[in-house]
């Protein structure tokens, strides 16, 4: 897919349909108007018959308009025109992109340049274009017999807004599309299914990604390298299965050796049929998508290679399997982390945990400026959030604050609950140092405690993308968050 700046005047372009917005009452944009005036009033007539008023994500096609230049015009319902914020263009970018990915057309543009958006400035405008624009080109078919048709759309055009650098466009443009591709690549690897999508394929994605890029360096250990380590919580959740337990490392270096790197955690259960403490079945399926965190992680580490970014970038996987077997793990069973603390597992379903806490122990030797972790980790986040915002926890006030500033700049949003000493003692055992379930209430609050407990030696944030990582339903399917809010963070980090 080809992206570029065509600034030249909207009724002078040759394409194949040229896109233009209309704002609300039919008030016509700029560049509508030239349109309009070259094709005996095509546009106005049909905002005049009241038909199309311009409402927010409203679509109208008009094929071949006498005396156009373009083969079709799109117009694109823009809203209250001095009320378009960041969320209403995205909004109205994805109706726009939508209809365009039906048509037969191959170069399509956008006559975006008199366009303001309240909250950003046309430098962003385009970067979301691109970004929507693979975000929505994407089709599952792997494991289809029929594959998907081809979009037909090969390049789109941008016109630029007033004021904007061109340099600052183009990289703008090259970002939001590498951003798309990465966010494809979370959810390519989360809709996979569970006897694709294993730990060593994971593994393995991550090894040929490190191939691709310059700038990563991928090491894989296997149980027995982690039976060294003693991580004996992690191995204890992939106990029950036959799959073997991977724990991934993949290192971005765009920086100085020294240079203390931003490290991601990212949870990998490939299936999590909750072990011994068998989930029920209904719905069971969707618990392959108990690895997006893993997913987020390797895409935002792709991401960060492709954008050589002058940071150095550690993105940890911690994979395994949960099931039950003769091996499996049992309620009351205690086992020994990697950090010496041990844990009562009165839970088997509360694994997500289990294998992030030996992870964000083994994360300690890279003396992180800051850690992320990435995780589908408690039921209770869908219950709270549903699925428009992720869950924020975090042990440092600036690290929190900087990801909510950048989860609303990207659109990609996270909302923060309190990690507050209180909650601790839910965690109390009476035969271990600590549980790995905190009762039905406060879930997701209760999981994060866990974590916290293995993070006191950096800054640390939680995501909890239970509820966001993945739609069920008839539009089943991943979501590719939080790979937009994790590139957003790095890409606003200094070495
Ligand atoms: N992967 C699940 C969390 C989950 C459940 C995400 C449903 C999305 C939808 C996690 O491993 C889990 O099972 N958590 C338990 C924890 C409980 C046993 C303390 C949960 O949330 O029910
Ligand atoms: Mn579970
Ligand atoms: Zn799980």
């Amino acid at each position: 897919m080809k992206y570029s700046i065509n600034s030249g005047s909207a009724e002078k372009i040759n394409t194949d349909c040229a896109v233009v917005v209309i704002w609300a009452k039919g008030v016509l944009s700029d560049e509508a108007k030239l349109i309009d005036s070259v094709t005996h009033r095509s546009i106005s007539k049909i905002t005049r018959s009241g038909d199309f008023i311009g409402k927010l994500g409203e679509t109208h096609l008009i094929h071949s308009p006498a005396g156009a230049k373009a083969k079709r015009v799109l117009l694109l319902g823009g809203g209250d025109r001095k009320k378009l914020t960041a969320k209403d263009a995205a909004k109205a970018l994805r109706s726009g992109l939508r209809v365009i990915n039906k048509l037969n057309a191959r170069q399509v543009h956008f006559a975006l340049g008199s366009s303001v958006v309240t909250d950003r400035d046309g430098v962003w405008l385009a970067g979301r274009l691109t970004q929507e624009s693979e975000d929505l080109r994407y089709r599952y078919d792997h494991t289809k017999s029929k594959k998907n048709k081809a979009i037909a759309t090969k390049s789109i055009s941008i016109a630029t807004t007033a004021g904007s650098r061109r340099t600052n466009v183009e990289q703008a443009l090259k970002t939001g599309q590498a951003i798309g591709k990465a966010i494809n690549r979370a959810k390519q690897l989360g809709n996979l299914p569970g006897n694709i999508c294993t730990p060593s394929y994971l593994a393995k994605e991550a090894v040929a990604l490190a191939n691709r890029h310059r700038s990563i360096n991928t090491h894989i250990l296997g149980e027995k390298q982690m039976a060294r380590l003693g991580m004996g919580s992690l191995l204890s959740v992939s106990a029950g299965s036959a799959e073997e337990a991977k724990l991934i490392v993949m290192q971005h270096k765009g920086a100085k050796a020294d240079s203390r790197p931003y490290v991601l955690v990212g949870k990998g259960i490939t299936f999590d049929t909750g072990g011994i403490s068998l989930k029920p079945g209904a719905a069971m399926d969707e618990m392959k998508f108990d690895m997006c965190g893993a997913a987020s992680v390797i895409a935002t580490m792709g991401c960060v290679a492709e954008l050589k970014l002058p940071i150095n970038v550690v993105g940890i996987i911690a994979s395994a399997e949960n099931m039950p077997g003769s091996k499996a793990t049992k309620p009351g069973d205690i086992i020994t982390s990697m950090s010496g603390k041990t844990i009562e597992i009165l839970n088997t379903d509360a694994e997500g945990r289990l294998v992030l806490c030996d992870a964000l122990t083994y994360v300690e030797r890279y003396q992180p400026r800051s850690v992320i972790d990435i995780a589908t980790l408690t039921g209770a986040a869908v219950a709270t959030f549903g699925p428009h915002v992720s869950a924020l926890l975090s042990n440092h006030d600036a690290l929190a604050k900087s990801l909510r500033k950048y989860g609303e700049q990207c659109l990609d949003p996270v909302w923060q609950l309190p990690l507050w000493e209180e909650y601790q003692s839910m965690l109390n055992s009476n035969f271990a140092d600590i549980a790995n379930i905190g009762g039905p209430r406060a879930g997701t609050i209760t999981a994060a405690c866990f974590l916290s407990r293995f993070t006191e030696k950096y800054h640390w944030a939680h995501l909890d993308i239970a509820g966001s990582a993945w739609h069920s339903g008839t539009n089943k399917g991943a979501t590719g968050r939080p790979v937009a809010l994790l590139v957003e963070y790095l890409r606003n980090q200094k070495a």
